[in-house]
């Protein structure tokens, strides 16, 4: 009787010793759905490679050059996904994390090549049904709105005037120059990055790098970068961020292309090697949490982030793609929630355009290329929009019309 119930224990552990190696059997068969992505794209490839080891900013390898196989900005993107411009209905549109999982092929951690069936990029949370993860506020994120000196009124006046107004103890603005009127209205929120005036990759990745460690510094739960010509729906970036935790790696934002970028780097010695990857295009805006801005730090706090751009030679924002993706491997979420002026904004449905993240304008010279939405100011009035949607979304503003009566 008791020489059996032994015999009992002893079949049980080795039924889960097999249960176990069946497991560790399976795990390597879940690696190539990696690429598997729903979005176009040649064939699904599986990663080439890892960059740079875990062994931080001074890897072995030597950068040469990088040969970019594909342009970097399409002005035409915008147009060729074919996807609802609200960006939550289709499956294509990974603006709810449920269908991030299908667009960013989000079924893995990403991390160290060991995909976990369990933790997968985007959260469970997120899934149609299940409740936020937590109770995010506003005054969580960190907004980095990015400038020039030369845009400080034709600009940031109407961003203050609108959606920064809603927002202004978060909301730091990164700039190259000192301005009187500016640090007035901004003031410890102005930030001088020193860095050049010029539209350089160096300069564009000084003001990165000035961001990056100014939000490290915040203590804040999530880092987003905006451009001067956004303008950001407060109540759907809330939303947004809500559905994910800041503690768990999420890149967000709006794909700059329809497939991952390829990139061919020559390494000293042993000829040149292939990365891809995909990066969210900085003009649309992005957020990063806190969880995986820290595991950034090697290549991107102190002025390493110009020395990570400067060895692949790639723009600020997809040098954040590049760290993302390609060194931690961790994938992008993608969100057509983000709008940049290099779509065409007309497209966006009028009924849509208040659900968005952010928004743009742009094109004054050739056509307008703004949002179609109706209301409190004419084109002539408004040219950019921003305020009429700012009086749809905060009707009481002062400046905003009073609503006629029905
Ligand atoms: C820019 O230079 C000023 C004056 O030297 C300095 O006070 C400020 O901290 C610098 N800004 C940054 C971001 O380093």
């Amino acid at each position: 009787m008791h020489f059996s119930r032994i015999g009992i224990s002893k079949l049980c552990f080795l039924l889960s010793l097999a249960f176990c190696a069946f497991l560790l059997l399976l795990i390597p068969s879940l690696q190539p759905t990696r690429w598997r992505s729903k979005l176009p794209q040649p064939q699904p490839q599986p990663r080439s490679r890892t960059i740079g080891g875990r062994g931080g900013a001074s890897g072995r390898r030597q950068y040469h050059s990088v040969v970019l196989h594909l342009p970097l900005r399409n002005p035409r993107m915008g147009n060729t996904t074919g996807v609802l411009a609200d960006g939550t209905q289709t499956a294509k549109g990974a603006a709810a994390p449920a269908s991030s999982l299908a667009v960013g092929g989000a079924v893995t951690t990403g991390k160290h090549n060991t995909p976990l069936p369990l933790n997968i990029g985007a959260p469970q949370a997120g899934l149609p049904g299940s409740p936020p993860r937590e109770q995010l506020e506003l005054t969580d994120i960190f907004i980095a709105v990015k400038t020039t000196k030369k845009y400080h009124k034709s600009r940031l006046e109407l961003l203050f005037q609108t959606w920064i107004s809603q927002a202004k103890e978060q909301t730091f603005i990164f700039t190259d120059g000192e301005d009187k009127e500016l640090r007035r209205k901004a003031g410890e929120n102005m930030i001088n990055t020193n860095c050049s005036a010029t539209h350089t990759r160096q300069a564009l990745c000084c003001k990165m790098s000035v961001e990056y460690d100014k939000f490290i510094e915040s203590q804040k739960k999530w880092f987003c970068h905006m451009d001067d010509d956004n303008y950001v729906i407060l109540p759907s970036l809330l939303k947004l961020l809500s559905s994910y935790s800041h503690t768990q790696d999420v890149y967000l934002g709006r794909p700059s292309l329809d497939h991952p970028i390829e990139a061919a780097e020559r390494v000293k010695g042993d000829g040149s090697v292939s990365v891809k990857f995909w990066f969210a295009t900085g003009g649309a805006g992005f957020c990063i949490s806190r969880g995986l801005a820290l595991k950034m730090s090697p290549w991107a706090s102190l002025g390493n982030f110009i020395s990570t751009a400067e060895k692949i030679r790639l723009p600020d924002d997809c040098t954040v793609g590049y760290i993302i993706e390609a060194l931690l491997e961790v994938s992008m979420t993608h969100s057509l929630l983000f709008h940049s002026h290099l779509e065409n904004l007309r497209r966006l449905p009028s009924d849509s355009v208040l659900r968005q993240v952010t928004l743009s304008y742009g094109g004054y010279e050739n056509g307008r290329n703004v949002v179609s939405i109706g209301g409190a100011f004419s084109l002539a009035e408004d040219p950019s929009r921003f305020k009429t949607v700012h009086c749809h979304l905060y009707p009481q503003t002062g400046w905003c019309p009073a609503k006629k009566h029905p």
